[in-house]
């Protein structure tokens, strides 16, 4: 990469803590069914892996965010669960999300898990993520992603989405042994596909532990940090990566052991105090209500200078939602996030 295709991608920049012209913005899920060209893809292809499994459908509707509101980062399309997939569990999608038929119970389905050459099983991926690129404008980063071994092994356990994750606390509070197995097979996968996604041109990449924020700090520290710092440790220098926890103030401090360069805050943290929190040393992700984008367009960029005022021009921030974009979300109020965020002007840090 030369200087100058460095220095103009604010994504990358701002997720090594340098002092960037503006706040770099993208939105997590903004690539998805509140989008008409989205869903006309999406029924051309005739389903969702469809989509994800032919690099000609998955780049199109990478790109089209890019295309319709100028966002600094494309995140490939693909999906957390694919390399479940890949690793020999069945997966389904159908109107309540995604469905793993065949859920891992006991040791020997967990002996039974293989770890994949993500070249060899998902090529997909890397085919899809070259194509993006390609049609990238220069300035644009491309941000590859994964879910962290614990809110993998939460979807490969319960088969689904769940509410009290039953099945995935009776296999880590009573099997320890074959949770532990698991995880150690888990964070081997998912370092070897973020590793594969940075080889085939992603700049940065996404951690995304979901359901971390469903347990009580002493379990996350037991159950699912060790795993995600090696997958983080195992990358180390390849690509700044951020690390995403849903619903995780309790959280924060731990999440910045991780080792991650940046970590992704939902709404209910307060950004200036986790700057503080943080003491400056990671960047920080985040972190507009994905609800608020239900309010009117001229609200939204009120509440986006609002955000950003609280930043206040520090180093280190990447504008996005604190969670993905909803289903019923209007394009306009995506346009007018994005559109404060490129017109907002530091006043205080950097000017
Ligand atoms: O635009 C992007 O953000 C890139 C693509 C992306 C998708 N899923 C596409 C998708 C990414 C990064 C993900 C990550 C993902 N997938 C996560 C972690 C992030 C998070 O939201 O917490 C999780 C937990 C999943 C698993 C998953 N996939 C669920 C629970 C669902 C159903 C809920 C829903 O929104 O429908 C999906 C389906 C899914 N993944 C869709 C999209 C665009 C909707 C599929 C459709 O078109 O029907």
């Amino acid at each position: 990469m030369t200087d100058e295709t460095y220095r103009s991608r604010l994504l990358v920049r701002a997720l090594r803590r340098e002092p960037v012209e503006r706040t770099p913005v993208w939105l997590m899920r903004q690539a998805g069914r509140y989008l008409p060209e989205y869903r006309a893809v999406r029924e051309q292809a005739g389903g969702f892996l469809q989509m994800i499994w032919n690099p000609q459908y998955a780049a199109e509707v990478t790109l089209q965010p890019v295309r319709r509101f100028g966002v600094d980062a494309a995140i490939l399309f693909s999906d957390i669960l694919v390399p479940l997939n890949a690793m020999g569990m069945r997966l389904e999608f159908d109107e309540r999300g995604p469905v793993l038929p065949e859920p891992l119970r006991e040791q020997r389905d967990v002996d039974a898990l293989e770890v994949v050459d993500p070249r060899e099983t998902m090529p997909y991926v890397g085919e899809a993520l070259r194509l993006v690129r390609a049609g990238l404008p220069q300035e644009t980063a491309l941000i590859g992603f994964c879910g962290a071994p614990f809110t993998l092994a939460a979807y490969a356990i319960e088969g689904g989405t769940s509410k009290q994750f039953a099945h995935l606390r009776r296999t880590m509070y009573r099997d320890t042994p074959a949770f532990n197995a698991l995880m150690d097979k888990l964070a081997a996968q998912v370092a070897a596909h973020l590793r594969y996604q940075i080889e085939c041109g992603a700049e940065a990449v996404v951690l995304f532990d979901t359901w971390a924020g469903s347990l009580a700090r002493p379990d996350y520290l037991r159950y699912s940090a060790p795993w995600s710092r090696r997958v983080v440790r195992d990358i180390a220098g390849l690509a700044p990566c951020i690390a995403f926890a849903g619903e995780s103030d309790h959280l924060l401090e731990d999440l910045v052991q991780l080792g991650a360069d940046a970590i992704s805050l939902d709404h209910r943290t307060s950004l200036a105090q986790a700057f503080t929190r943080t003491r400056e040393s990671v960047a920080l992700q985040g972190n507009l209500d994905p609800a608020a984008l239900f309010a009117s367009p001229a609200d939204v960029a009120r509440r986006t200078h609002a955000l950003l005022s609280e930043v206040d021009g520090r180093p280190g921030h990447v504008l996005n939602l604190g969670h993905g974009v909803f289903k019923h979300t209007e394009p306009a109020s995506v346009a007018a996030f994005v559109n404060a965020a490129k017109e907002h002007v530091a006043t205080g840090h950097l000017s």
